[in-house]
C-alpha cells in the first residue's frame, strides 16, 4: 500500500433530502439515535437484532474477540434455512411469494415460501442420497435460475459448505476453485441462456473436473428437453431425478454459529483467488439486519437485485438477506441490453418492482444510451434504489436519481466487500444524500479513514478506509490460507484494512476513492484513477472512462485515459483537447491525462469493475497476469 496522499476534497456541500415520510416510516428510525445506541453497547445492539431470528440454542456471549479472530453468538446453534424458510411457512408468510423468476422467452416461475421450502427439502434429501454430509464442500456453477438458489439453500440445510462459482467463469478458473475447496459434488445446468444464445455450462464442468480428484458426483439441471443431455451413469445425475423417491421433509442440520456456511472466491490484487469463509450465525444476523434496514424492506415490497447469486451481492442480497426478512424476490436471466436497452425498465414496470439494487457500471451504460429508454416505461412503483460495487460518481448519481428515481426515491449507495459479508457504509433511507459520497457507517459498524499507522486523518484528507471493530458477518478466514486472513488485520495494526482509499468530509460522510492499488503517482502526487475517471465522466460527451499510469521518465508516471463516448459524439482532436481542459479545470493540472484514447469497450470483471491492470499490461506490452475474472 502507498504511504501518503494528496487528495484534497473540495467541499461542495450539496445534499438531497428525501421526503420526511421515508424516515418516519423506516425500520432504523433516527440514524443518529440508532448509532448512539450501538456505540453505547455494541453487544446489546447486535443481541437485540439476533433475537428477531430463530435459534436452536441461544448464545453464551455475543462476541468473543481475540485479535484478529472473532467468534459471534458463541455456542449458539441454528440453521439459516429455518430462518429463511420454515419461520415464514410456520408464520404468516406460508403463501407469500418468495421468488419470481423470468426467463428470456417470457417464461415465469413463481415460488411461494411453502413451495420453496418443499423444493429445498427434497433437493437437500437428494444431496444426502449422494452421500453429501455436514462440512462437505459443494460447488454450484449455475445460471440465474431458481434451481441455483434451491441448491444453495439445500446445502445450507444439511450443513454442506457451498462454493458458488459465477457461471461466466471458464474451465481453468472453475477447476482452480473446485480443487481449492476440494468439492465433492458439482451442481450445474446443461446450458445458460444469455442474449438469445445458449451457453453450454456442462461441457465447461466436464472439462474442469478432469483434474479435480475430489469430485464424486455432478448434478445437472437439464433445461433442454429434446433431446436432454445424456447422463454418465453413476457419476452424472439429473437435478430433479435426485429429488424423486425422497422424503418431502428434510430436518435442518444443527449448526454451530461458527460453523462455515459458505466459501466464496474473490480475486486479490495479486496471486490466486482467496476463498473467503463466512459462518452461519454472524452472517445470518448481518445479512438479515442490513437487508431489513438498508433497503428498509416492507411486507409489500417487490425487490430486485440485479446481481448474480455467484457474487457476494447475490449471496447476501438475493438469497440469505431477503429470504431471512421474508421478502418477495425477483430474479431474471434477462440482460440490460437484450432485446433492447429498455428490457430492465420494462421488467420494473411489469413486476412493479419497489426496491431496485444495481451497479454503477450498469447506470453509466444506461446513461450512454440515453434517457428515452427508461422514459418509455412507468417506473412509479420504485420506492428505493441502490448501488454497489464501485464509486457512484456524482454524474451517475444525479442521473440515477432524476431519470430512474424521478427525484423522489432515496439512493442507497452501499460500500462493502466479499469479506464484509454485509453492507457497511451507506446513507440510510431518510438521511440526506450527498452525491459522490457513499455515506456513513450503518449502526453496528465503526469505520474511519487513517494513515498507514492507523492514525485518523483530518477531514478532507485522503487515507485508508479501516473498520475499527469486528462485526458479525466478517470473514473468519481465507480457506486453507489463514495467513492471508491475518493480513487484513495486520496491515494497519489493530484495525481491518479494507484496501480502499477514502476521504471523510467535515460532515462525516465518506467518499470512497478506489482501491489502494489503483493510485497513480504523477510527479510525486498521488492521483486516484477513480477521481480522474469521475472528472472525465462529468464531461457531457463521455459515457465511461478508465485511466492508468504509464511510466514516464520525468514525472514517474503519466496518466493515460481510455474513453467511451456517449452516442452522438465522435472522436476528434478538438474533443481530446476539450477533455484535457475539462479535467484540468475540475481536478487541476497535475491530474490531466497526457494521452486520451477513444475506445468502444473497456476490459471489465464480470462484476463490472474496470480491469485497469489489463489495460495497463496491454499498453505496456506486458503479460496481464490472471485474467480469469475478465468479462469476455
Ligand atoms: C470492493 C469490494 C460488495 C459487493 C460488490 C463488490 C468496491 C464496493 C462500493 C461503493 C465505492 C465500492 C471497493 C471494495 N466497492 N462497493 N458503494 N463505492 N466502492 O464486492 O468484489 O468484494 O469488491 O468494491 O473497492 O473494496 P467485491
Amino acid at each position: 500500500m502507498k504511504e501518503n496522499f494528496d487528495v484534497k476534497l473540495v467541499e461542495n456541500a450539496k445534499y438531497y433530502t428525501p421526503d420526511a415520510e421515508y424516515k418516519r416510516s423506516s425500520w432504523i428510525g433516527d440514524y443518529q439515535e440508532a448509532y448512539r445506541r450501538f456505540l453505547a453497547d455494541p453487544d446489546a445492539f447486535w443481541e437485540t437484532i439476533a433475537r428477531e431470528l430463530e435459534w436452536i440454542r441461544p448464545w453464551d456471549r455475543v462476541c468473543e474477540w481475540t485479535y484478529p479472530y472473532a467468534r459471534w453468538f458463541v455456542n449458539a446453534q441454528l440453521n439459516i434455512t429455518a430462518n429463511c424458510l420454515d419461520r415464514h411457512v410456520a408464520g404468516d408468510r406460508r403463501n407469500k411469494v418468495a421468488l419470481i423468476w423470468r426467463g428470456e422467452d417470457g417464461k415465469e416461475r413463481v415460488y411461494s415460501y411453502q413451495r420453496l421450502l418443499g423444493e429445498v427439502s427434497r433437493f437437500a434429501n437428494g444431496l444426502k442420497k449422494l452421500g453429501v454430509k455436514k462440512g462437505d464442500r459443494v460447488c454450484i456453477y449455475m445460471p440465474m435460475v431458481p434451481e441455483q438458489l434451491i441448491a444453495m439453500l439445500a446445502c445450507a440445510r444439511i450443513g454442506a459448505v457451498h462454493s458458488v462459482v459465477f457461471a461466466g467463469f471458464g474451465t481453468s478458473a472453475l477447476n482452480l476453485r473446485i480443487n481449492d475447496a476440494e468439492a465433492k459434488v458439482v451442481i450445474t445446468a446443461d446450458i445458460s441462456i444469455r442474449r438469445g444464445k445458449a451457453i453450454p455450462l456442462i461441457t465447461i464442468v466436464q472439462e474442469a473436473i478432469v483434474h479435480a480428484p475430489s469430485v464424486e458426483h455432478v448434478v445437472i439441471y437439464r433445461r433442454r428437453k429434446e433431446p436432454p443431455v445424456e447422463l454418465h451413469p453413476g457419476r452424472e445425475h439429473d437435478f430433479y431425478g435426485i429429488m424423486e423417491d425422497v422424503p418431502a421433509e428434510c430436518p435442518c442440520e444443527t449448526m454451530d454459529a461458527e460453523d462455515p456456511l459458505f466459501v466464496l472466491y474473490t480475486s486479490g490484487s495479486t496471486g490466486t483467488p482467496k476463498g473467503v469463509v463466512h459462518t452461519c450465525g454472524g452472517y445470518m444476523v448481518g445479512a438479515y439486519y442490513s437487508t431489513k434496514t438498508v433497503f428498509d424492506l416492507k411486507e409489500r415490497d417487490i425487490y430486485w437485485c440485479t446481481a448474480d447469486p455467484g457474487w457476494i451481492t447475490g449471496h447476501t442480497y438475493i438469497v440469505y438477506g431477503p429470504l431471512a426478512v421474508g421478502a418477495t424476490v425477483f430474479i431474471t436471466e434477462i440482460t440490460p441490453d437484450y432485446p433492447d436497452p429498455g428490457s430492465w425498465w420494462k421488467l420494473i414496470q411489469e413486476q412493479q418492482i419497489s426496491v431496485f439494487y444495481t451497479a454503477p457500471t450498469a447506470i453509466r451504460t444506461f446513461m450512454k444510451v440515453g434517457e428515452d429508454w427508461p422514459n418509455r416505461y412507468n417506473l412509479s412503483s420504485l420506492r428505493i434504489i441502490g448501488s454497489v460495487g464501485e464509486p457512484l460518481n456524482p454524474e451517475a448519481f444525479e442521473w440515477y436519481y432524476r431519470v430512474i428515481g424521478k427525484s423522489r426515491c432515496p439512493i442507497v449507495d452501499t460500500w462493502w466487500q466479499t469479506e464484509t459479508g454485509m453492507q457497511m457504509i451507506t446513507t440510510m433511507v431518510g438521511e440526506p444524500m450527498r452525491p459522490g459520497f457513499v455515506g456513513k457507517p450503518i449502526p453496528g459498524v465503526e469505520v474511519d479513514v487513517t494513515d498507514k499507522n492507523g492514525n485518523p486523518v483530518p477531514p478532507g484528507t485522503g487515507g485508508f478506509l479501516v473498520i475499527k471493530r469486528p462485526w458479525p458477518s466478517m470473514l473468519r478466514t481465507v480457506y486453507k490460507n489463514d495467513a492471508r486472513y491475518r493480513q487484513y488485520w495486520e496491515t494497519i495494526s489493530g484495525v481491518y484494512a479494507a484496501g480502499d482509499l477514502a476521504v471523510k468530509g467535515s460532515d462525516g460522510y465518506i467518499m470512497v476513492i478506489g482501491r489502494a492499488d489503483d493510485i497513480i503517482i504523477v510527479s510525486g502526487h498521488n492521483i486516484g484513477t477513480a477521481e480522474v475517471e469521475s472528472a472525465l465522466v462529468s464531461h457531457h460527451a463521455v459515457a465511461e472512462a478508465a485511466v492508468i499510469g504509464k511510466p514516464d521518465a520525468i514525472k514517474g508516471n503519466a496518466i493515460k485515459a481510455f474513453v467511451i463516448l456517449r452516442v452522438g459524439n465522435t472522436p476528434s482532436e478538438k474533443l481530446t483537447q476539450d477533455l484535457i481542459y475539462h479535467v484540468r479545470m475540475t481536478l487541476g493540472p497535475v491530474a490531466v491525462p497526457h494521452e486520451i484514447e477513444f475506445v468502444d469497450k473497456l476490459p471489465k470483471t464480470r462484476s463490472g469493475k474496470i480491469m485497469r491492470r489489463v489495460l495497463k499490461a496491454k499498453e505496456l506490452g506486458m503479460d496481464p497476469g490472471d485474467i480469469s475474472t475478465l468479462e469476455e
